[in-house]
């Protein structure tokens, strides 16, 4: 099989190139390297069934032969994470937008027709207050501008267009909405929290948990959210559909913090900051984000193999090893 991977060498991208090509496929990856790594494609890039192209994918003049080649797009290049939204929410209104509506577009000349997976995201529910989400429920966005929710509001368009291209033209697109993912490659200064406790607990500083630490998460391993992704994918029954993609046990940012000094076996202390002085003014918090999975699990059996604490181990230990390697 052929697989164009957009946002190829990011943290989810790069999982997926590994993983298809282990499986003996054809992987063309492209990605501008705004906030990916040629560190995260480094392993492949001496593969012969592997290609990369450094490009924008609003720009990127291949596009149209690399959409007519692939068998399988996984558009995952996006302005992702909340630092990077509200320093430059024009670049995520364009990436986002724009960038999805070129690819639909490419696919829809190309004539042929590619299985798609387009990246959406949890935060299109917004500050809905349920305590987990099925894909039923109603998205809450607020009604004016407050530019905290333009990541959400443009992967929300994004499933619209999705929706739109397959309706009209018949395209196998399935979107999917990930819940908050976790694993090697992830880095922390964008505002992942996983990463930045991990090195803040190895090097024992003090762990920084915004606000009271209340507000709980769902942390699915990448290793999982490939395997959903690819079953998705090649699923006829899921195109055309949006599905949940993530795992559904729930964590609070404080027990995540104490979980991680006591996996570390570090001294750090946890160190409370306000999200005012996290994020600036403008930044709202939501309190639960845990999927409902009952769409995924009957659509693909999906049943995710990490636990938290097996990713976390993995995660120390790989941060750990880093670290003797720079001392
Ligand atoms: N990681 C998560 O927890 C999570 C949760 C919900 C949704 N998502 C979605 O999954 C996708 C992948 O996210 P990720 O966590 O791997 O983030 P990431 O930042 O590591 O990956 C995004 C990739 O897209 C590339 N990119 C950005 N703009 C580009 C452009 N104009 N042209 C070409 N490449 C561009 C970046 O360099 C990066 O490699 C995104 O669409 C994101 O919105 C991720």
């Amino acid at each position: 099989m052929h697989v164009l991977i957009t946002g190829g060498a990011g943290f989810i991208g790069s999982h997926l190139a590994e993983r298809h090509l282990a499986n003996g496929d054809q992987v063309y990856v492209v990605d501008n390297l705004s906030t990916g790594s040629l560190a995260n494609i480094d392993p492949f890039r001496g593969h012969p069934s592997f290609r990369f192209a450094e490009a924008d994918i609003l720009h990127w003049s291949g596009l149209d032969k690399a959409v007519a080649w692939a068998d399988r797009i996984y558009h995952m290049a996006a302005v992702v994470g909340v630092k990077k939204v509200l320093q430059d929410p024009v670049a995520v209104m364009a990436t986002n937008m724009t960038g999805t509506e070129r690819i639909l577009r490419a696919i829809q000349h190309g004539g042929w027709n590619p299985q798609v997976v387009i990246a959406s995201t949890s935060e299109v529910y917004g500050f809905n207050e349920k305590e987990s989400f099925a894909e039923t429920d109603n998205v809450v966005l607020p009604s004016a501008g407050r530019l905290r929710w333009a990541y959400a509001v443009t992967k929300l368009a994004d499933e619209f267009l999705a929706f739109s291209y397959a309706r009209k033209y018949g395209l196998n697109i399935v979107v999917v909405r990930l819940f908050n993912t976790i694993g090697p490659n992830q880095v922390g200064h964008y505002g992942m929290v996983v990463p930045r406790f991990v090195r803040q607990a190895i090097n024992n500083e003090p762990l920084t948990v915004y606000g009271e630490g209340r507000q709980t998460r769902s942390f699915c391993d990448v290793r999982d959210t490939v395997v959903a992704l690819d079953r998705l994918a090649g699923c006829p029954e899921a195109w055309g559909e949006v599905v949940n993609v993530g795992n559904d046990q729930e964590i609070s940012i404080r027990e995540l913090a104490d979980l991680i000094v006591q996996r570390a076996h570090s001294a750090s202390p946890l160190q409370f900051i306000s999200y005012k002085d996290a994020y600036g003014e403008e930044f709202e918090d939501v309190t639960h984000r845990r999927p409902v999975l009952n769409k995924l699990r009957a659509l693909t059996g999906f049943a995710p193999e990490w636990t938290l604490t097996h990713t976390l181990d993995d995660l120390i230990e790989r941060a750990r090893s880093r670290n003797l390697l720079v001392a």
